[in-house]
């Protein structure tokens, strides 16, 4: 294990009703609120009168940021720092799904930056500590955004996703009630349910030796997902599988896997540059690649996929070399995909050869990446073009 800090100030705010908790939770941090939402959806299940009756009750003076896209958007970003600069808010209360938490925290650094918000996502300046105080209520199980401190941001101008990641942003508190999840659709709850699991790998998937514990916390997880993700899709309003597949959202990516590791996030920066050249859903394309990054990696080192199939998938050591091993946890998780509804091709989305160059110069952030395996630009085209 590596040394490592871990602090994690986020409150949780979990099950039925806790949407009424707001009214005590926001005055500590200021009446003068920006509401940041998506495209509607929270008007649609009525959660947009519930908070703005919580507002109402404690006097608050209530700008809207409404739109939010999924995969948010720089200039959206920019919208939201106005609007607080003008009128002097002190608070941001994001309401629906990682894009909006992600906007939000872009919007939080962005306030008291006085050079362009892209330098902080961009990770080329640190968000300043004196960021706008944020809270959350969540309404899609899947990004962990409601206890991190990353936010994804896409420059459209040039075809650019970038994330960056700062304590200073750390939601204050998040609501997560799961009777809130249950209005998403189905293919959304399949690339929640994806993305679960991704983010484990990532830090499953580590450059470290030696980390049984955040190996175990992480194949508990992985384990949950697949037991609950099958029944969920087909019994989408069944509350029971809502709270335990946010909950694995959220421990999914807080940094309790990631102690004492260095994750590896290729499949990740991969995803995030199909996303800014294509607009897809991040859990989507993420269930694209990861089996070919996995082919990929499990051909230089087979052990970790070998294990990570023994222990999630149960599948039989008896005989097998760690190489055989792999490949079968590679088909059992292409399988179980499959199975709930996950797309397994780029061209599931009309994504043909053509931008593989600009994808590629996008996924490497550095001349190497992952710390797994690591890999050049060579391995990433390989892997998108595995993926088309
Ligand atoms: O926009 P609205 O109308 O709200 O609809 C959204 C959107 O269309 C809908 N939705 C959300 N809650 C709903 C609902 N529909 C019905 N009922 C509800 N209760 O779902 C759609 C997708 O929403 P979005 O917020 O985009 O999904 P998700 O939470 O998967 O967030 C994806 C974004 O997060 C980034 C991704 O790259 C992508 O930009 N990520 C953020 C991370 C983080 N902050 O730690 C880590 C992830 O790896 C990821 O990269
Ligand atoms: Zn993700």
């Amino acid at each position: 294990m590596q040394n490592f800090e871990f602090q994690n100030p986020t409150k949780l705010l979990f099950g039925k009703g806790q949407i009424s908790t707001l009214k005590k939770e926001i005055p500590a941090y200021g009446k003068r609120i920006l509401l940041v939402y998506g495209g509607g959806s929270i008007k649609k299940i009525g959660l947009y009168e519930k908070v703005i009756s919580e507002l109402k009750e404690i006097g608050a003076f209530v700008i809207e940021l409404g739109g939010v896209e999924p995969n948010p958007r720089l200039t959206t970003v920019q919208k939201g720092i106005n609007l607080i600069r003008e009128n002097q808010l002190d608070f941001i209360l994001a309401v629906g799904g990682g894009s909006v938490i992600d906007a939000a925290k872009a919007i939080a650094a962005g306030v008291p930056y006085d050079g362009d918000v892209w330098d902080i996502v961009t990770s080329k300046v640190s968000a300043p500590s004196n960021s706008v105080p944020i809270g959350t209520v969540i309404t899609i199980a899947g990004t962990g955004s409601e206890m991190n401190g990353n936010s994804v941001i896409t420059n459209w101008e040039t075809n650019t996703k970038a994330f960056f990641n700062s304590s200073h942003v750390l939601p204050r508190f998040s609501v997560l009630d799961p009777e809130l999840t249950i209005s998403v659709p189905r293919d959304q709850t399949v690339y929640g349910s994806v993305d679960i699991m991704s983010h484990v790998f990532e830090q499953y998937f580590h450059g470290s030796s030696h980390a049984p514990l955040q190996e175990r916390i992480g194949e508990a997880i992985l384990r949950t997902v697949v037991e609950t993700a099958p029944k969920l899709v087909n019994d989408l309003n069944n509350y029971e599988y809502r709270e335990v597949m946010l909950l694995n959202g959220t421990l999914a990516l807080n940094g309790l896997t990631a102690m004492g590791v260095s994750p590896d996030w290729s499949t990740h920066l991969i995803e995030h540059a199909v996303s800014a050249v294509h607009d897809i859903p991040h859990g989507g394309g993420i269930a694209i690649i990861t089996p070919h990054w996995m082919e990929h990696v499990a051909a230089v080192r087979p052990e970790k996929v070998a294990q990570f199939g023994v222990r999630v998938f149960d599948l039989d050591r008896a005989g097998k070399t760690d190489a055989e091993l792999a490949a079968e946890a590679i088909q059992s998780l292409k399988e179980f995909w499959k199975s709930i509804g996950a797309p397994t091709k780029l061209s599931d989305y009309g994504i043909d050869d053509k931008e593989i160059e600009l994808m590629t110069e996008r996924a490497m952030l550095a001349d190497q990446i992952g710390s797994y395996v690591s890999l050049t630009k060579e391995d990433v085209r390989k892997i998108l073009r595995n993926s088309l």
